[in-house]
């Protein structure tokens, strides 16, 4: 994969439905302490990272635990969906709180990808699920409206596409 540079003290959010690749670019860009993942605090809090009734507590853990990094100016990436309600909302607010750099990077992955993705791995979403997510992936130029910094398309930056 090709390097994807950020400001060392950047808040990010990874924006894309489930079996978009997040966690597989996460683990390729970044150390695992600078990556806040909803599965792992679900884990965490419940021992079951597909136990969605403890994702309210899950959110609760990763908020506070990104709130600490941004403070501290440590390079903070969110690995969730992103897709719904407050969730970029938070970290728009708390990013502007601290005055650290937004970016998003954005995974601009098709549906029928996604879904050959999700329905390979061990842990398989429901396809509806898949589609509805993918359906409320905003655009680069909402993000720029929302307030990010920089956006990056993953397409470009994994191997699928690279250039
Ligand atoms: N660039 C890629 N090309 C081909 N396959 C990929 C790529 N990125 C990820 N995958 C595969 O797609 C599957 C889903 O990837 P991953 O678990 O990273 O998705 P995710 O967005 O983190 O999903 P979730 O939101 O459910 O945690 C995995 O089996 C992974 O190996
Ligand atoms: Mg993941």
């Amino acid at each position: 994969m090709n390097p994807l540079p950020l400001p060392p003290d950047a808040a990010c959010a990874l924006i894309g439905p489930p079996g978009s690749g997040k966690s597989t670019f996460a683990r390729t860009h970044f150390k695992p302490t600078q990556v806040i993942s909803s599965d792992f605090c679900r884990a965490l809090v419940a021992d079951d990272e597909n136990d969605q009734s403890a994702s309210a507590d899950a959110f609760d853990l990763l908020h506070h635990i990104a709130d600490k990094r941004m403070e501290r100016g440590r390079l903070t990436v969110i690995d969730a969906t992103n897709l719904r309600g407050g969730e970029r909302s938070w970290l728009l607010g708390r990013a502007r709180h601290w005055q650290r750099p937004l970016v998003a990077v954005l995974f601009d992955v098709p549906l029928a990808t996604v879904q050959a993705q999700n329905a390979s791995r061990d842990r398989v979403v429901p396809a509806h699920v898949v589609s509805e997510f993918h359906a409320l992936l905003p655009t680069v130029d909402q993000l720029h409206a929302e307030g990010w910094d920089t956006v990056h398309l993953a397409s470009p930056l994994t191997h699928r596409t690279s250039s």
